[in-house]
């Protein structure tokens, strides 16, 4: 395969090299810029040893590749040396006997920085939780546990916050004007506050606003779009798990990439305007196995295009949170959302012509690993094209 050019900043520090398109991220920085602080495990994204930051955020460099990173702040271990905070938590870490043979450390050190920037009233058992996607083999966890809260109670965490940069919320093509308008699952009231997440609770989520042709009435799409027995038959993996009752659901999406299964169980609540065509969806879920929580909000609304055909307008925003957060980068869910929107529009054009699948039928799950990598074969492209 033929090599192609990449260049990215490394701790801070501007970096171009050659490498074959599939090179991970972990195997660029460790074998062509020799920066070896970065561990190597599994090499399948379980381990968290080779975690490093990404735009300011925590990721699996053993899972990335490193031509997705074009243009991108990488941040390694070694990019901490001069950092105030991370001086703090490696002497925690040495106080509490918070490592043996030091494997896992650069990616548990990497995972404590962004706890203790993150969530600076975090306890104990919500540190163990956001650790559970870094493996120690030797020392039991008790230490590492120990050095987090130790750093939280000593000393508000400023220093190092403004040394990294943050990553931006990526957003698509302009939705409709009636989507700039205040979104119906913003509206007070639309659904139950006290459980379910809200404009307000989603400040600073990722955004996304999409557009799909359909190649079906509006009347249709607006028919099956404001069903929601009939809509979550056209999404990969979605399916419900109750009667859908006063506008309050129950469901659950199946995610599979690579090796991690993820089950999103949760319930939402959907408001709709038959007036308008537009709707809106807010939902809470959570997968049991890692402790991964997710949360978000959906307004759309269908416009007529012309006979036969319309558009539908999509606004999004969502929040990842604990271990498999990881994986969220935005650029990457864009691409893959776009792909499953993709997909989803398919579905509902087939369901409108009335060949979709049962409702009966067993949900699959989301090809997340397959659409990864379309994905990135996407982003590739956009790289070394220059668009
Ligand atoms: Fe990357 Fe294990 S080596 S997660
Ligand atoms: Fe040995 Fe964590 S200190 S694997």
């Amino acid at each position: 395969m033929s090599e192609v050019e990449i260049g990215f900043t490394l701790n801070g520090a501007p970096v171009q090299g050659r490498a074959e398109p599939r090179t991970h991220l972990a195997d660029f920085i460790r074998e062509e810029m020799l920066q070896t602080g970065t561990h190597l495990g599994c090499e399948q994204g379980v381990c968290g040893a080779c975690t490093v930051f990404i735009d300011g955020r925590p990721a699996r460099s053993c899972i990335t590749l490193a031509a997705s990173c074009q243009g991108a702040d990488v941040r390694t271990v070694e990019g901490f040396d001069d950092d105030a905070l991370m001086r703090r938590i490696r002497e925690a870490f040495s106080r509490h006997h918070a490592l043996q043979c030091g494997y896992c450390t650069p990616g548990m050190l990497t995972t404590a920085y962004d706890i203790v920037r993150r969530l600076p009233d975090a306890d104990a058992r919500r540190i163990r939780r956001e650790l559970a996607g870094n493996l120690c083999r030797c020392t039991g966890y008790a230490g590492i546990v120990s050095a987090i809260e130790d750093v939280l109670a000593n000393d508000p965490p400023t220093a190092g916050l403004a040394a990294m940069p943050r990553s931006v919320p990526v957003a698509g093509p302009a939705a409709s004007p009636a989507l700039s308008e205040p979104g119906i699952t913003a509206a007070a009231g639309s659904h139950d506050p006290g459980a379910l997440p809200d404009a307000a609770s989603l400040k600073g989520a990722a955004h996304l606003t999409r557009s799909l042709t359909l190649s079906v009435g509006a009347g249709e799409a607006w028919a099956l779009l404001s069903a929601p027995e009939r809509i979550v038959t056209c999404v990969p993996g979605a399916g419900l798990t109750g009667p859908v009752e006063g506008g309050k659901l129950a469901g659950q999406i199946l995610v599979a990439v690579g090796p991690i299964k993820a089950t999103f169980a949760g319930r939402g609540a959907v408001t709709f305007d038959a007036g308008r065509r537009r709707g809106g969806l807010v939902g809470r879920g959570r997968d049991a196995l890692s402790r991964t929580a997710l949360e978000g909000m959906l307004d759309f609304v269908v416009a007529e295009t012309g006979p036969g055909t319309c558009r539908l307008d999509l606004d999004m925003r969502y929040r990842l949170a604990g271990p498999l957060a990881q994986f969220g980068r935005p650029e990457l869910v864009a691409e893959i959302a776009d792909r499953l929107l993709a997909e989803v529009a398919a579905a509902i054009e087939r369901e409108v012509r009335g060949d979709g699948i049962s409702v009966a039928e067993a949900p699959k799950p989301i090809k997340g690993f397959a659409l990864m990598v379309q994905a990135l074969k996407a982003m590739l492209s956009r790289i070394f094209s220059g668009r």
